[in-house]
């Protein structure tokens, strides 16, 4: 999508640069004129006109109004705002020259036309044979007049290179006639200060028969003085031949006949653009003089001029015209490349969204899909859910009514049990062998009580009976009953008593010393011999807290989340127990409002803390009576001992079982024709068959430490001892 969207970019950004980049390179022409008037105006027309048909250039033409520091600073304009080349007719050679130069050999070209500058520093020069018009205008002189030319002459500027050559072809080709310039006086180009200076040199030359100008201006000044003294009969002859003054003095028979100073504008661009473009140009150009402007020729050159001024204007329209259609197209032309970049780009937008929204859609369809799976999978987890659930209480229901079924009978084998373990005509066997009943008929009823209390509290119908009894004093009775156990495994059983005042409380004594004893059985079932068990409690905020904590296996993280559940075994493959005793623990920490929680680490241990609220119901406690007999202690926790007889006539038997009670009874059954050992795991077991070599082994399946399976396989590997026969034993049903 990111690519995606950069091509897109990428493709509008060339073309909206192409559209943008279509213009070439724009040559700048600069034009210095020294002057304004009628002759430069002609001129500046044919510029304007010759450069509309150049695309690739632009002119921008400057007045200096006769003034050298002006057109100094004009030039010097171009020179600095990136002009390329530069037209100058310079006013007066002298003081123009040094800024040329500069200009020039600053590396802009230079083009110098009409006046001239002193040396060669210039690109090209464009000039006209000034000298040929001054000798043509001699030769009119000699055929207008019948007498020799006796002439006023009014001299254009000193220091300007046309005046000069004006002057000197026609004093040279006059004298050599027999004619005289009998007087020379500059008016500078202008009609202004032409009028004064040929007025005084009238008076003083009345012989004179004709003015030779070096322009028309000053010979139309000439014409007007002359007329005003009464002297039509002076010739009087001007130089330049623009139509709107010159030809039309002529016709108007103002004057009597001005020669063409060709103008050529035109030749001027084409040449500036040649050296501009590197292609061939002629440096120094010399325009010929062309013949004489009288009556006879003037209307029609007038006409001529007005039909070219005309078509001037034409070609100007057809140039805005073209400029207009031009710039229409320039801007279409735009249009279209952008046009085309924002159909390219909706196109892609379009592409975009079109392909988000499929995604998107196809995104949808595959949610939808999912959640009817997911919804289709919880209803059956819902209705399996709901089956288990009937299934289960079914099954508590039949177990409750088969415990409470069981209860009376096992009462009834309870009570003569009982009283025959306690019978002394009893051989030691037959001693032996009721104490193992009577311990599991034990064991027994405490499971069905469990079971029918367990349900009562989760069908609600379990009471709390509260009486204020001193827990510290009830603790210690509790543990005294332990203490018997712990020696004989070597444990190390330890309290931590709080100091101060005595802790008492409101409590159902029956539950909280099923607690403990549930609790501290659970840390005696599973601390191995050696290991400690350490009971702490304390009082602090009205809620007492008691911990016992072990060094035991300890619980995996997997198991830790379920060890109160009901019937959890975290040993699902060697049980030490229903399962049932921790759940019970929690029920009756929840029924006196507190918490129970666990804390442990495989190998390290675990630590059961359970927190009460404690609650007051009289000043005085209650002597704690006890259930948990150090008896029913060591039903729980301990093997029945019994003397064993070994005689050496009778094979030797090993039996492998982790449960002391079978390890017993087996032994009592069979002692009579066997020797008897005993191991309570495979790999004790591996170990006294190896070491003992015995004749015959009976071997439980499931087993902590090491299984019977591989215990078995171990030992019908090793050659000592493959040959011995192994009975495997097992007590469930579903192996
Ligand atoms: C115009 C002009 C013309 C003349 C030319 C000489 O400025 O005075 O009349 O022929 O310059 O350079």
């Amino acid at each position: 999508m990111k690519k995606l969207s950069i091509y897109l970019f990428i493709i509008t950004f060339l073309t909206t640069a192409l559209a943008a980049c279509s213009d070439s390179r724009i040559y700048k022409i600069g034009v210095s004129q020294c002057s304004q008037d009628d002759w430069r105006s002609k001129m500046n027309d044919e510029i304007n006109r010759e450069i509309m048909l150049h695309e690739d250039a632009e002119v921008e033409i400057r007045s200096a109004d006769d003034s050298n520091p002006k057109q100094i600073s004009d030039i010097r304009y171009f020179a600095d705002n990136g002009f390329d080349i530069i037209i100058v007719s310079p006013n007066e050679a002298q003081a123009l020259t040094p800024i040329i130069k500069e200009v020039y050999e600053s590396g802009i070209p230079v083009i110098i036309f009409d006046r001239n500058i002193i040396g060669d520093s210039y690109t090209a020069h464009i000039g006209v044979d000034d000298k040929s018009i001054g000798r043509e205008a001699a030769h009119y002189a000699f055929h207008i007049l019948t007498e020799p030319p006796k002439v006023i002459e009014i001299y254009g500027l000193r220091g300007s290179t046309p005046a000069e050559n004006r002057h000197n072809g026609f004093a040279n080709e006059l004298t050599a006639g027999g004619g005289k310039i009998i007087a020379s006086e500059a008016g500078n180009w202008n009609k202004e200060e032409a009028i004064p200076i040929v007025d005084s040199l009238l008076k003083a030359h009345p012989e004179a028969n004709l003015i030779y100008a070096h322009n028309d201006r000053m010979a139309i000044a000439a014409a007007e003085i002359t007329r005003r003294h009464g002297r039509n009969d002076i010739k009087i002859i001007g130089i330049d031949a623009a139509p709107e003054i010159g030809i039309k003095a002529v016709a108007d028979s103002i004057i009597d006949a001005t020669f063409l100073y060709p103008t050529e504008g035109h030749r001027l661009i084409q040449t500036a653009l040649a050296i501009l473009k590197g292609e061939p140009y002629q440096r120094e150009v010399e325009i010929p003089a062309s013949s004489a402007v009288d009556l006879s020729n003037a209307d029609i050159l007038l006409l001529q001029n007005e039909t070219l001024t005309e078509e001037t204007r034409k070609m100007k329209l057809l140039k805005e015209k073209i400029d207009d259609y031009w710039a229409k197209h320039s801007s279409q032309t735009s249009l279209f490349y952008a046009s085309i970049a924002m159909i390219v780009l909706l196109f892609g937008v379009f592409f975009l969204v079109l392909r988000s929204f499929w995604q998107h859609r196809r995104h949808q369809m595959a949610l939808m899909e999912r959640n009817r799976l997911l919804e289709e999978q919880r209803d059956m987890q819902k209705s399996l859910n709901e089956k288990l659930q009937e299934a289960t209480q079914s099954k508590l229901m039949f177990f409750t009514n088969v415990s409470h079924d069981l209860r009376t009978p096992l009462t009834l084998i309870s009570e003569p049990v009982s009283q025959l373990a306690d019978a002394n005509n009893l051989t030691p066997q037959q001693h032996t062998l009721i104490k193992i009943a009577d311990k599991n008929v034990k064991i027994l009823r405490r499971l069905i009580n469990q079971i029918l209390d367990f349900r009562k509290y989760e069908n609600g119908k379990l009471d709390l009976h509260l009486s204020e009894i001193d827990f510290g004093h009830a603790i210690n009775e509790w543990m005294e009953s332990f203490y018997a156990v712990a020696r004989k495994r070597d444990i190390r059983l330890s309290l931590d008593t709080p100091a101060g005042a005595p802790v008492t409380g409101a409590f159902d004594a029956e539950k909280i010393e099923r607690i403990f004893f549930n609790l501290i059985s659970n840390a005696f079932k599973y601390t191995p011999d050696n290991g400690s068990i350490h009971v702490s409690y304390s009082v602090e905020n009205e809620r007492l807290t008691l911990k016992v904590a072990d060094t035991g296996e300890g619980i995996s993280e997997r198991d830790l989340g379920n060890i109160f559940d009901r019937f959890y075994q975290a040993d699902r493959i060697h049980p030490r127990g229903s399962g049932i005793g921790l759940s019970l623990v929690k029920a009756f920490v929840e029924l006196h409002g507190g918490t129970i929680s666990v804390k442990s680490a495989l190998n390290e241990g675990s630590v059961f803390t359970v927190e009460l609220p404690i609650r007051h119901i009289s000043d005085t406690t209650v002597a704690t009576e006890q259930n948990i007999t150090p008896e029913d202690v060591a039903t729980e926790l301990s093997g029945i001992e019994a003397d064993l007889t070994f005689d050496a006539a009778k094979p030797l038997l090993l039996i492998i079982d982790d449960n002391k009670d079978i390890l017993r009874l087996v032994s009592e059954l069979l002692n009579t024709s066997y020797n008897i050992i005993t191991a309570t795991n495979g790999r004790d077991g591996i170990r006294m068959a190896t070491k003992y070599v015995p004749d015959l082994i009976i071997c439980d399946v499931m087993m902590p430490v090491m299984d019977g399976m591989e215990c078995c396989r171990r030992i019908k590997e090793e050659i000592s001892t493959s040959h011995i026969p192994i009975l495997m034993l097992t007590a469930c049903s579903m192996d």
